[in-house]
């Protein structure tokens, strides 16, 4: 396992869990059973994310693109989905982890949005860790979300538009609640960001794994933790000015559960 500077852990690691359909063709196996196995693995990452003292871990389970894959794969998902759900939250209430989702909610099936509603509630107090689902989630429809909130805010006389800073815009968007992603992990060997916290990712490090989701061990998650660290974060100044090759995370931002 790799050796990991307990003091430079991110705060907030994002993963785009890419490559179950694909892990499930290698094995001549129908693609859900990917999905399936993939849901073992978001298991083991989340423990994996506690034991490492990640605060924030965000996982990119369903895209807004993702409703145009065959009705069944959909069905499937959501089913594990609920799955997960059902099965998880004792678990997550016992390790004490908050969940959140990013994404149109609303959208999902209404036994997901019940089973969701349930571990949000029942989890809403924790602030050591917090596990955000992004859920019928794609960086553009958050904008156009952000910007009809916004504009209402405009227009309810709350808000001055002609001193609008980033720190108001960023109020309306679904990650209101969140410090940025300070890296994030793709898997299955593609190097795309695929709609995935856009706006966030300003100043994030990307680790791009060639594995495929199921195969993302916590060996797989120590390791690109371990690039991440090695890695010098100059947030627009100088190495000079910096002085040190390891990144240090920004301090939570204020409203942050820290
Ligand atoms: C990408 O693999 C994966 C998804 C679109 C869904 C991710 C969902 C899970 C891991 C299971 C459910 C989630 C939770 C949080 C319980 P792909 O199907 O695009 O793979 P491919 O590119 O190889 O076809």
């Amino acid at each position: 396992m790799a050796d990991l500077d307990p003091a430079r852990i991110p705060h907030h690691v994002a993963i785009i869990m890419d490559g179950n359909g694909r892990w499930a063709k290698q094995r001549g196996l129908p693609r859900i059973e990917g999905h399936r196995r993939g849901v073992e693995t978001v298991r083991r990452t989340i423990e994996t994310a506690r034991e490492l003292g990640i605060r924030y871990l965000t996982l990119y389970a369903f895209s807004v693109e993702n409703w145009r894959r065959p009705e069944e794969e959909v069905g499937g998902l959501m089913n594990l989905l609920e799955y997960f759900l059902k099965r998880e939250t004792s678990t997550l209430i016992k390790n004490k982890v908050r969940l959140l989702t990013i994404g149109r909610t609303a959208d999902l099936p209404a036994g997901v949005r019940r089973r969701l509603e349930q571990t949000i509630e029942a989890t809403a107090g924790f602030t050591e860790h917090t596990l955000v689902l992004a859920l019928n989630y794609g960086s553009r429809t958050e904008v156009l979300d952000a910007v009809q909130a916004y504009s209402a805010a405009v227009a309810a006389g709350e808000v001055d538009p002609a001193k609008l800073t980033w720190e108001d815009f960023a109020r309306h968007l679904y990650t209101r609640d969140l410090p940025d992603p300070d890296l994030i992990i793709r898997t299955s060997g593609e190097t795309r960001v695929s709609n995935f916290l856009l706006l966030q990712a300003a100043y994030a490090e990307f680790v791009f794994l060639s594995l495929y989701w199921p195969d993302f061990s916590k060996d797989a998650f120590h390791q690109a933790i371990a690039d991440y660290q090695g890695r010098q974060r100059r947030f627009g100044r100088t190495g000079d000015q910096l002085g040190q090759a390891s990144p240090q995370p920004p301090p939570l931002p204020a409203g942050s559960a820290s």
